[in-house]
């Protein structure tokens, strides 16, 4: 699990993501990307601590921070479960399992549970379109998912 964010934590690890990239400020994806393997996500405090050790102006680091996919400033949780709404799935019904998914997590599409345990996002075809409604879930492939299901599903990850 990712290591909780102390302000001691914040600044040593900014200062050896920093070196490891020659402290140079141009490498600031190289940076955030190492910050962001160690915590989970981008935290303010942590796009503080690196605009203020790089020199970079804060609204530059939220930027790159904000401009790149792969960079995510919420908290996310143990498990992600994706859910395909690409054309073949959706046609097979992948918007209720996504709305059964939503009522049962507490959450929508986009979000985090408050426990910390399911991120629930959507995407567009995973290329199983032959298996749809696909749902992944920390990268393992279910297919043929129907609302019924969902209940189930998520009880086992909550279980382990
Ligand atoms: S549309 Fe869902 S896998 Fe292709």
């Amino acid at each position: 699990m990712a290591e909780v964010a102390t302000v001691e934590n914040l600044e040593q690890n900014v200062r050896e993501a920093m070196a490891r990239y020659g402290n140079n400020p141009a490498r600031m994806i190289e940076i955030l990307q190492d910050l962001q393997d160690i915590y989970g996500y981008l935290s303010k405090d942590l796009l503080k601590e690196v605009s203020r050790q790089t020199e970079v102006p804060l609204a530059r680091v939220y930027h790159i921070a904000t401009f790149f996919k792969a960079f995510t400033l919420k908290p996310r949780g143990k498990y992600t479960i994706q859910v395909c709404t690409g054309t073949a799935c959706h046609v097979k019904g992948s918007y209720r399992v996504l709305e059964r998914l939503e009522d049962v997590l507490g959450v929508r599409a986009g979000d985090t549970t408050d426990d910390l345990m399911f991120t629930l996002e959507t995407v567009n075809c995973v290329g199983a379109c032959a298996l749809g409604p696909v749902v992944i879930i920390n990268g393992k492939y279910y297919g043929h998912v129907t609302p019924v299901q969902v209940e189930s599903l998520i009880k086992e990850y909550r279980e382990r």
